[in-house]
């Protein structure tokens, strides 16, 4: 316990010390250290999302593992104005911060902490995903086709969060996912949030299934 703590004191000196150092040698972004480039690279995120990807409370998602391009994607449409954000940070990341930031996050193995969910709306949800959502967010969320995001064990606030912005129209329905969505009731929606976001973020199992 006490050693980790001193490694985090001595972590956050060094950070200060050693931007300011790879800042004067090498300027901004050549030639830094691998670790204290990615904090710097995240230091605006990490608040939020942490370094490693994980959303630090309820309502923010976890970005670890997303694929770079969706992620990318994903940017590009808030300072688009595609999408709406409460987080006027999101519009403002530099144009030659996405790919960097996309890269990184897209690599974090960190474990998600699972949300808590109840056994029967799972049970209600995993039917209606395989009916309605395992075409584009395949294999139980951890795989994707048409762009989908990966949703499996994605923190759940955010999942019925999004669910209910699509429902509303306040998110724009992405292609034919609106057809997914008609006649589902906000129970159902619910249900398959719970169904998400009780998966491994990893399959258990060896041989996880790829895209067809
Ligand atoms: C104050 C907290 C906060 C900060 C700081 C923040 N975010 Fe977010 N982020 C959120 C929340 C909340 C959402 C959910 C959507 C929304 O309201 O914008 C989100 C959504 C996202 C998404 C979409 C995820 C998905 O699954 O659709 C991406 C990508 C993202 N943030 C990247 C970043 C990056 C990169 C930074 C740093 C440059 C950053 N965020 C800074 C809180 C934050
Ligand atoms: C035809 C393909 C398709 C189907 C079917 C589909 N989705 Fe999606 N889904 C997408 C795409 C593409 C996005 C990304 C949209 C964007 O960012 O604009 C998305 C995004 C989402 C998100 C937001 C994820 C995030 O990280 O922000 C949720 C939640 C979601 N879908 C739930 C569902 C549910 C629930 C169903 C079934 C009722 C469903 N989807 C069916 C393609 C699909």
């Amino acid at each position: 316990m006490e050693k980790t703590t001193s490694r985090l004191n001595v972590g956050k000196a060094c950070l200060a010390t050693c931007v300011v150092t790879a800042v004067l040698l090498f300027g901004s972004t050549a030639g830094r250290a691998q670790g204290t480039a990615d904090a710097n690279l995240t230091s605006n995120c990490s608040e939020c999302h942490g370094t490693d990807g994980l959303g630090f409370k309820a309502g923010i998602p976890h970005l670890n593992g997303q694929p770079a391009a969706l992620l990318a994607n994903m940017i590009t449409a808030f300072q688009q104005g595609k999408r709406s954000t409460k987080v006027k940070m999101h519009r403002d990341i530099a144009a030659a911060d996405v790919a960097p930031l996309a890269s990184h996050y897209s690599q974090q193995k960190a474990q998600r902490p699972k949300s808590a969910t109840k056994p029967e709306l799972i049970t209600l949800g995993e039917t209606l995903y395989q009916n309605r959502c395992a075409d584009c967010h395949m294999d139980n969320g951890r795989d994707s086709d048409k762009d989908a995001p990966l949703v499996a064990a994605q923190d759940m606030s955010y999942l019925i969060a999004q669910t209910l912005a699509f429902k509303a129209g306040e998110r724009k329905f992405p292609y034919l996912m609106d057809d997914a969505y008609r006649g589902l009731s906000d129970e159902d929606l619910t249900a398959i949030a719970h169904f998400f976001a009780a998966q491994d973020q990893v399959a258990p199992q060896a041989g996880r299934k790829r895209r067809r």
